[in-house]
């Protein structure tokens, strides 16, 4: 029986937040090239898009490349890019067909052309759709993304648009690349590790994390539902007693 069946649905995450880990690992426990693990994530990438949607997630946001995977060899750098143009236009109609809005973070400049131009044509075609919003962290590195915000917000001090005093966290949360999104709910990472790798440090503050050793390349819908349901038997208190929250 799936899991599925024990997932509360009036308790459901409102924003996932997935770092999509352990690519290279799977490629080499079956003695193949790293490019083969990130072929194979792709695929588990297709799972949680729909996995989410079906169960009613609003915001789903996938780490799939950092600011620093750019120091990463040269080859497997291009080899995620070309993946990543191959994915969009592959999944473009899943997207439609499932009402899902694309979305990015990250720093788009440092991006390839070809990679840019895919990814712009896939966020236009697919902006009226609100089922779910699926954010892909791309060049992505929180601590840019906090430098970028800082800046934003001095120059607008100084054009006198906003004063110093008035700066605050709802001000910040307008100027991130998230700016859009609600705080996540629950940050899932696969693969074992356990940190975090510069992603969204300021809208995970009251996130729950969630830690499997399951590798990316294996994570299917029914670990999507584990993590959900461990997800639900969590007590959120946001620095309140138990007793308050009951
Ligand atoms: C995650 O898998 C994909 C990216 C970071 C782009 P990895 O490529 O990091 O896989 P491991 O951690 O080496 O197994
Ligand atoms: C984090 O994975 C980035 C993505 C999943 C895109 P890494 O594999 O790059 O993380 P570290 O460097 O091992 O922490
Ligand atoms: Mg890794």
């Amino acid at each position: 029986m799936s899991l599925k069946n024990n997932i509360q649905e009036n308790l459901l995450p409102n924003h996932i937040a997935i770092i999509m880990d352990g690519n290279g690992r799977w490629a080499k426990i079956r003695s193949m090239a790293r490019a083969f693990g990130h072929e194979n994530g792709a695929k588990a990438v297709r799972q949680v898009v729909e996995g989410c949607a079906e169960l009613g997630v609003e915001n789903l946001t996938l780490y799939a490349f950092s600011t620093e995977n750019w120091n990463r060899p040269k080859l497997e750098v291009e080899t995620l890019m070309r993946l990543l143009i191959s994915s969009l236009r592959k999944e473009m109609n899943t997207l439609l067909d499932n009402n899902i809005k694309l979305c990015t973070i990250g720093n788009l400049n440092t991006l390839p052309k070809k990679v840019y131009k895919e990814l712009t044509e896939v966020m236009e075609k697919t902006k009226l759709n609100n089922r779910m919003t699926l954010t892909v962290a791309l060049s992505y590195g929180s601590r840019e993304e906090l430098v970028n915000t800082v800046k934003e917000i001095s120059v607008k001090v100084k054009n006198n648009i906003i004063s110093a005093e008035k700066i605050d966290e709802s001000i910040i949360n307008e100027h991130l690349y998230t700016q859009n999104l609600p705080d996540v709910d629950l940050l899932i990472r696969t693969s074992g590790e356990q940190r975090l790798s510069n992603f969204l440090l300021w809208q995970i503050a009251y996130a729950e994390l969630y830690f499997t050793n399951t590798l990316w390349p294996d994570f299917s819908k029914e670990d999507l539902y584990q993590a959900i349901i461990e997800y639900q038997k969590r007590e959120r208190r946001f620095g309140k007693t138990s007793e308050q929250i009951r």
